[in-house]
């Protein structure tokens, strides 16, 4: 696992963009596994940047996105679909056809999840897989468990995440009790990891992260088995 401390929150997304850039430049048609959340936000404006001042073409790049609420129409101001498109897809030469996030208006979430991982599959596998991390552990919407969930699934939200995520609703009783995820198997099956890590309030499950030791309790930390991990994260995060 390598593991990079910046000063703030800036560098962190600064340098998530450059590692994120290379691997654009070095396989034009990768695969990227997306996340959304206030924290890869800095970076995918870096990468807009970037896009903008031609210095990066992702005009064959794919994309499958972590999660997604449940149910959730694609156009809600709160969907993750909604989130990606203003905050990186809108920004760069994307053909959109070539994004993907799982469909929260679905009436069969079983199927819709076998098929994002049958699609996943097909496209190659991810090159490059973008996490962030709850304060619980969570990375995509794995959430802490007495048993974690290998392929893709509908599962329920944790009163934490709920209570984390409320930030973005009016209120918590907004915010969707379910949502479908990525499970760990293609999460794991990425080429490469790429986890950001920011603010005092992610101390302790970046912690677990870097102590080597597996639990289901930080979901996060099955990563210590994946051979090629990338960690950035703040100063807040790793002292605080
Ligand atoms: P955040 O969410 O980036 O908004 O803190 C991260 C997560 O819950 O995975």
């Amino acid at each position: 696992m390598k593991l990079f401390i910046t000063e703030n929150y800036d560098e962190m997304s600064e340098l998530g963009a450059r590692i994120t850039a290379s691997v654009v430049t070095l396989k034009p048609d990768c695969v990227l596994g997306l996340a959304t959340g206030s924290t890869p936000d800095g970076m995918y404006s870096a990468l807009a940047r970037k896009c903008d001042a031609g210095e990066l073409d992702f005009s064959k790049v794919v994309t499958y996105n972590l999660d997604e609420y449940y149910p959730i129409k694609p156009d809600n101001d709160q969907s993750y679909r909604y989130f990606m498109d203003k905050h990186l897809f809108d920004l760069i030469n994307i053909d959109k056809a070539n994004t993907h996030v799982l469909n929260g208006t679905v009436e069969d979430p079983a199927a819709e999840c076998a098929a994002y991982d049958e699609a996943i599959e097909a496209a190659g596998g991810i090159d490059l897989q973008v996490l962030g991390i709850g304060v619980n552990g969570h990375i995509g919407f794995n959430e802490p468990d007495s048993e974690l969930i290998a392929a893709t699934h509908l599962t329920g939200l944790t009163e934490s995440t709920i209570e984390a995520n409320s930030r973005f609703f009016e209120s918590a009783n907004d915010v969707p009790r379910h949502a479908l995820t990525m499970g760990l198997a293609p999460i794991m099956k990425a080429k490469k990891i790429l986890i950001l890590i920011s603010g005092k309030n992610k101390h302790e499950a970046l912690m677990g992260l870097l102590s080597g030791k597996i639990t289901p309790s930080n979901p996060a930390t099955m990563l210590a088995m994946h051979s090629d991990v990338t960690v950035i994260c703040d100063k807040a995060a790793y002292e605080g």
